[in-house]
């Protein structure tokens, strides 16, 4: 196969970016979309011109490393597919495909295809964890777990964080990122003794990293590789509101976001706000 690959070329955040077209001939079909982009980086080398960057660990679908769009899909056009596993016999022979990083301002470029996703970190980190006291592992089966809830939780923690939602949505929303990352804890009984309170702080942090607000459209379900389901937002918007219906009585209750990596500002919370 032939291909034109018009890529996004962008030496850093300070400098702007251009497409150059580049022609990559010899393709073979059951190349994933990653080793296309190898090859094209070897003759590039040759060549002596800089390889285009781009993000990649396992390509197995699995560490979420991977992502840029391909004609303005995030991950290309295969669902519930990276681009890591996305092959090229799926695309035609002479095919021209535009290739771009994610843009959202939570995102900033760092080079070609490659963005900062520690926006991402940064929510996690706030609360999407379960503290426990160090020690022996509890016995097994000591806490009991229905396989409905058990499927659930495990559907939600599929997300590897890659960050095609946010590319999807017109709004550059993360809620869909959030709410699995909120969900896969809050609906295990682990999670329960911290649940208002990571609801309160994940959802802080999102707003404080500069991510748009979900106005429920849907692309990011559609565009993502694990499909998480919708229904992870309507889990961490309930969680949000109780969260903050039980502390009703604070005025304005204060969170402080995380700014370790950032210039996130200090976000105050309208305790009767309902999203
Ligand atoms: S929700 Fe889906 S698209 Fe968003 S970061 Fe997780 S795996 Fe990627
Ligand atoms: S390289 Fe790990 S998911 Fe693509």
């Amino acid at each position: 196969m032939k291909l034109t690959l018009k890529i996004w070329r962008q030496k850093n955040t300070n400098e702007k970016g251009r497409f150059v077209s580049y022609t990559v001939d010899n393709v073979n079909p059951d190349m994933s979309m990653l080793e296309c982009l190898d090859v094209l980086n070897e003759t590039l080398i040759e060549r002596g011109e800089e390889p285009v960057a781009f993000e990649h660990d396992c390509r197995e679908g699995i560490c979420g490393s991977c992502g840029f769009m391909i004609n303005g899909i995030p991950h290309g056009p295969m669902p519930a597919t990276t681009v890591c596993q996305l092959t090229m016999r799926h695309f035609k022979d002479g095919q021209e495909l535009t290739i771009e990083p994610w843009r959202a301002s939570a995102f900033p470029l760092i080079k070609d295809l490659v963005v900062d996703r520690r926006s991402f970190d940064r929510i996690i980190a706030s609360g999407g964890y379960i503290s426990i006291n160090t020690g022996n592992a509890p016995d097994a089966n000591s806490i009991p777990v229905g396989k409905d809830i058990a499927d659930k939780a495990m559907d939600a923690a599929a997300c590897i964080g890659c960050g095609a939602c946010v590319a999807a949505c017109p709004n550059a929303s993360a809620a869909l990122f959030t709410g699995a990352k909120i969900a896969h804890l809050s609906i295990l009984p682990q999670g329960q003794p911290e649940r208002d309170r990571r609801a309160l702080q994940m959802v802080a942090q999102m707003n404080a990293e500069n991510f748009g607000g979900c106005t429920n459209i849907g692309e990011c379900t559609a565009a993502c590789p694990k499909e998480i389901p919708l229904e992870v937002i309507a889990t961490m918007n309930r969680d949000f509101i109780r969260g903050s219906w039980k502390e009703r009585d604070s005025t304005v209750r204060t969170i402080t976001p995380m700014t370790e990596w950032s210039t996130g500002s200090k976000l105050d919370i309208d305790p009767h706000a309902t999203s």
